[in-house]
């Protein structure tokens, strides 16, 4: 049997209807709105700058120093894209803990990622990036199980070789209609060829110092194990102060070092490093990211071109001190001298009695 032309021609006509319409549907299923700005879609995930919150899960406590005041869910809604995290090794289960388990303990990691599973499941069109410090060298696959349990592994982006230079990383647009919309990145013992999606930080971001007490916040390459012209790059934004001789976080000071402008501020930091690179940090980390009212997020919104509008407030500081009068006006001589408010003095204490106990210091 042979096929004329003219039974073929409607054979063609529906190929290229349900070709069109396959176009038409990928089109569709397309972000169009992504980490809230239809602008960054186009944009790789290596040419955006994301706000990180350092100890994102050393939240107020009356027991270590803590970097952060509210919950991970508010973190993320008022618009933190990376979240640091310290995991340790408690009897065989991973743990989010500050130096050691026993001066604070923030919960296990798979509660820690449920929540922000169903943060991720709630928010369709963001990109949301992990950084884990391996604190006692787990291997990738125990990590693994986690991300497994809490159903995190299934929207983990996997690259497809071990280094990629800032503009190899795909676009945010990309990225969301994939479903893989974590990226984690972990400080040691990432192993690409067993869990590609937990991806090696030091050979794809180089970082700039830590624990730093000088407000100059300078620009120097401090940690990398990559070709820090073409890799992305983290600015490790938060003020420390030195207690008995330890560095530990200073929230007195945190509207002045979280600030758009000025010396010690975060939009200082980024001018000083994107005039001496070229291109502005990828990841800025800071503590109490709250203090300043969103300055941290403008100070990101600026540099990636966009427009800072937050549609519902941010956090207010719980603790109050810095960017309120009331607090650490009303507190003794003393605490004011140590820079602290009174929200973190018990948390400072039991810094100083974990001193006193053997020698460690808070990062
Ligand atoms: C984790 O700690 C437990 C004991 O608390 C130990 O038996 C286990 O070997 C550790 N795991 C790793 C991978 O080091
Ligand atoms: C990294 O910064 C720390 C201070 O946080 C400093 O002690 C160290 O020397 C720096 N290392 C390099 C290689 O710059
Ligand atoms: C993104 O690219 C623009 C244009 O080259 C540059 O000005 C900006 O600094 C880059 N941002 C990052 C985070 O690389
Ligand atoms: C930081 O807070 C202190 C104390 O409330 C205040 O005096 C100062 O003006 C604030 N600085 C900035 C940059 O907001």
């Amino acid at each position: 049997m042979r096929l004329s032309l003219k039974n073929l021609a409607p054979v063609a006509l529906s190929l290229l209807s349900l070709t069109c319409a396959a176009g038409a549907a990928s089109i569709e299923s397309r972000a169009t709105t992504c980490n809230g700005h239809a602008e960054l879609c186009d944009r790789s995930f290596g040419n955006i700058t994301f706000v990180g919150s350092h100890d994102s899960y050393a939240i107020g406590t009356n027991n270590l120093a803590t970097n952060q005041d509210v919950s991970i869910t508010q973190q993320l809604n008022d618009g933190i894209r990376m979240l640091q995290v310290q995991a340790h090794n408690l009897s065989g289960t991973i743990q989010l803990c500050h130096t050691s388990c026993a001066l604070y303990n923030g919960g296990t990691l798979q509660s820690y990622l449920t929540t922000v599973k169903t943060w991720m499941d709630a928010n369709p069109n963001d990109v949301l990036s992990l950084l884990i410090v391996n604190s006692d060298d787990l291997p990738p696959t125990a990590y693994d199980t986690v991300f497994k349990a809490a159903g995190l592994d299934t929207l983990s982006y996997a690259p497809s070789f071990s280094a990629l230079t800032a503009s190899q990383w795909p676009t945010l647009g990309t990225l969301i209609s994939s479903g893989k919309r974590i990226l984690t990145f972990m400080d040691g013992f990432a192993d690409f060829t067993t869990v590609p999606y937990i991806i090696d930080e030091f050979t794809n971001i180089w970082e700039t110092a830590f624990d730093v007490t000088d407000p100059t916040f300078d620009c120097n390459v401090n940690r990398s194990k990559g070709d820090t012209s073409t890799s992305m790059y983290l600015i490790n934004h938060f003020l420390d102060q030195i207690i008995l001789g330890q560095p530990a976080p200073y929230p007195a000071m945190a509207n002045v070092t979280n600030g758009v402008s000025g010396p010690g501020s975060l939009g200082q930091q980024v001018q000083t490093c994107a005039a001496t690179y070229g291109r502005n940090p990828n990841f800025m980390l800071v503590d109490f990211y709250e203090y300043g009212g969103g300055s941290v997020f403008e100070v990101a919104a600026t540099a990636n071109g966009v427009t800072y509008s937050p549609t519902t407030p941010i956090a207010s500081p719980s603790s109050g001190g810095s960017s309120s009068t009331s607090t650490s006006h009303s507190t003794s001589g003393a605490i004011v001298d140590f820079g602290l408010t009174s929200g973190h003095l018990t948390a400072s204490l039991s810094v100083v009695a974990g001193i006193v106990m053997g020698a460690w210091s808070l990062v």
